[in-house]
């Protein structure tokens, strides 16, 4: 398949940055790979067919076509598993103590880049292990991502036997329906744990979010790392913005704050707290 004429690539390159914050100038061979698959996909002549479409676009659809295909989408379930012993040892005794005392029961959750769904399900198994019986709270985890394709993964909320290795086998036997033949097992999530998570496509570049109220915790894990400085700054004070007090933030495990300015209280690796 013909390569795109370095004017084309620069333009590419420019446009995904200005649309998404993913830099891409050093991904040559990458952003290469992705444009042939696509244009295999869809049935296009090569990229420059993709880059006459993308600029004729008036629906946005071949941009969000274009995104979903450059975005880098690895993730599995209970990924940096620190993260989720935080949860149950420390962050929901504390948080449900607090709110107790406080008389809400309302418990508001963000996972900010969640690809295909195991990050905020994953999320969710872990809040209703801790919780058990108990009923009494109103607890939303809100999924958002980039990607089309991968945010319709997770609205299926079907994965294969490889995808749910990761998963204790106690919550395997008590939040997934196991369906199909023995040959092929696929794992779905049981509505129980579907219905606390809802799915938004959501631009992180977006200078504000469609948001009335504010998170006990975000997690952003594993997309800052795409991001270049300005960006990510300023992605952390908005995340600080729609922090409640006492609220806290995740990070990837890669993706320490030390270089940033920001107002977040660190507790431990990848972890801070407004
Ligand atoms: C490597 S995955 C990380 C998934 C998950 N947070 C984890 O740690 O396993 C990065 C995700 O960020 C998403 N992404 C990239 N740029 C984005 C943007 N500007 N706004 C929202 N999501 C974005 C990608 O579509 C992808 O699903």
């Amino acid at each position: 398949m013909a390569r795109l004429s370095e004017k084309l690539f620069k333009e590419l390159v420019d446009l995904v940055y200005r649309e998404s914050g993913i830099v891409l100038d050093n991904k040559r061979e990458l952003l290469d790979a992705r444009l042939a698959t696509l244009a295999r996909k869809k049935g296009y002549k090569g990229p420059e067919e993709i880059v006459s479409l993308l600029k004729a676009d008036q629906s946005g659809d071949h941009l969000v076509e274009l995104l979903d295909q450059v975005s880098t989408n690895l993730t599995f379930f209970f990924r940096e598993p620190a993260h989720f012993n935080f949860i149950s040892k420390t962050l929901l005794p504390e948080l449900t103590a607090r709110k107790r005392g406080q008389r809400q029961n309302r418990v508001r959750i963000w996972s900010a880049a969640c690809s295909s769904g195991e990050e905020p399900y994953s999320l969710a198994m872990t809040i209703l292990e801790y919780l058990g019986n108990d009923r009494s709270w109103d607890l939303k985890i809100l999924a958002t991502d980039i990607s089309t394709r991968m945010l319709r993964k997770g609205i299926d909320g079907v994965y294969t036997k490889q995808q749910v290795v990761k998963v204790p086998t106690v919550m395997v036997q008590n939040y997934f329906e196991r369906t199909g033949d023995r040959q092929n097992t696929v794992y779905q999530i049981k509505d129980e744990v579907k219905k606390l998570v809802t799915f938004r496509r959501l631009n992180l570049l977006d200078s504000d979010y469609p948001f009335s109220g504010k998170f006990d915790l975000i997690v952003c894990r594993n997309v800052m790392i795409y991001f270049d400085l300005p960006t990510k700054q300023a992605l952390l004070s908005r995340f600080h913005r729609y922090l409640s007090d006492g609220g806290h933030l995740f990070t990837g495990h890669a993706e320490s704050l030390t270089s940033y300015e920001h107002l977040f209280k660190r507790v431990q690796v990848a972890v801070y707290k407004k």
